[in-house]
């Protein structure tokens, strides 16, 4: 049996984990037996009875109360187990336990980004501490998507304009893989990110140093690359060279960008700036229109920085 699972399913990462998968292999062996008992019956009824004579005729059967009542009754319980069973971890996964820590999610065509209480963004990666519960209060910037851990068996729609809540506690350090699992563009194969589960004091280290960097009155190019990090803009532009959803944008300050339209221009502040606020305004030939705007999400001192930051990737 747990050979079976584990050969089955990912490994158990999360609290809920172990819960989720009992009922999964309870459906699917009870399924299993089931479908083995009716297929043998069917068989060995079609052979037994086959017709024998031209005289043969089968007689009329009208009703058959304890057979009846058995074919009603068992599969009634077996239903009523698993709903009971489902019910109860259902409610389990949707009401996080009071004391749990919260971080808020956006999901963004085509990242997630992690805001903690504290005031500290992530990009990408979700850092939490083991051995805590972990409440994550998510909603979407465009259309909608769904943070799909397969290590913790959780699994949630984010929307625009509305909350919706997963909770979690992982209890051993590691790395998990989140996927999006909503079809949401272009980029929806490349919405991943990951879980890092760090010991207590590892996490408050992280926090603490995340904080102290946020802090800071940084020049505007570091602060700019803060930002690319925590945006998770590098989700679609790589700063290397390599195309990804996004262009590169090594080397893109100064240099003549060609547009779907069959327009061109010189890479300037102005250009950059309107390619972060109206993203949509100028396609660069060869990509298609996926990136959301950030008129409203990022202050002008902020736009400042990721320029200055941009024009460093020589
Ligand atoms: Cu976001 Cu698929």
């Amino acid at each position: 049996m747990e050979r079976l699972r584990d050969y089955l399913l990912p490994e158990q990462s999360s609290t809920l984990a172990s819960d989720v998968d009992n009922l999964f292999m309870f459906i699917n062996i009870a399924s299993g037996v089931l479908l083995l008992g009716i297929t043998v019956a069917l068989v060995y009824f079609s052979w037994k009875y086959k017709r024998k004579s031209k005289e043969d005729v089968t007689p009329v059967i009208r009703h058959n109360l304890a057979l009846e009542l058995t074919w009603t009754i068992i599969p009634l319980i077996l239903i009523m187990i698993v709903f009971a069973w489902g019910f109860r971890g259902y409610m389990n996964l949707r009401n996080a336990p009071s004391d749990a820590m919260e971080v808020y999610v956006t999901g963004l065509s085509f990242g997630w980004q992690f805001t903690y209480t504290n005031g500290v963004m992530s990009g990408s990666d979700l850092y939490v501490p083991a051995g805590r519960p972990v409440k994550l209060i998510m909603q979407s910037r465009d259309v909608l998507h769904s943070f799909f851990v397969p290590d913790f068996r959780i699994k949630q729609d984010l929307m625009p304009n509305r909350y919706t809540t997963q909770w979690f506690q992982a209890d051993e350090p590691g790395e998990h893989i989140v996927f999006c699992t909503e079809y949401c563009g272009s980029g929806h194969s490349a919405m991943m990110g990951r879980v890092i589960v760090l010991p207590e004091a590892e996490f408050t280290a992280w926090l603490d140093a995340e904080k102290a960097k946020s802090e800071q009155e940084l020049p505007l190019a570091r602060l700019g690359e803060n930002i690319f990090s925590q945006q998770g803009c590098m989700a679609c532009h790589s700063v290397d060279g390599t195309a990804g959803i996004g262009p590169s944008l090594k080397g893109v300050f100064g240099a003549t960008r060609n547009f779907a339209d069959g327009s061109s221009t010189v890479a300037d502040e102005s250009y950059l700036r309107e390619s972060i606020l109206v993203s949509n305004a100028k396609i660069v030939a060869g990509y298609p229109p996926a990136m959301p705007n950030y008129t409203g999400v990022l202050s002008d001192r902020q736009v400042d920085a990721l320029i200055e930051y941009i024009k460093e990737l020589k």
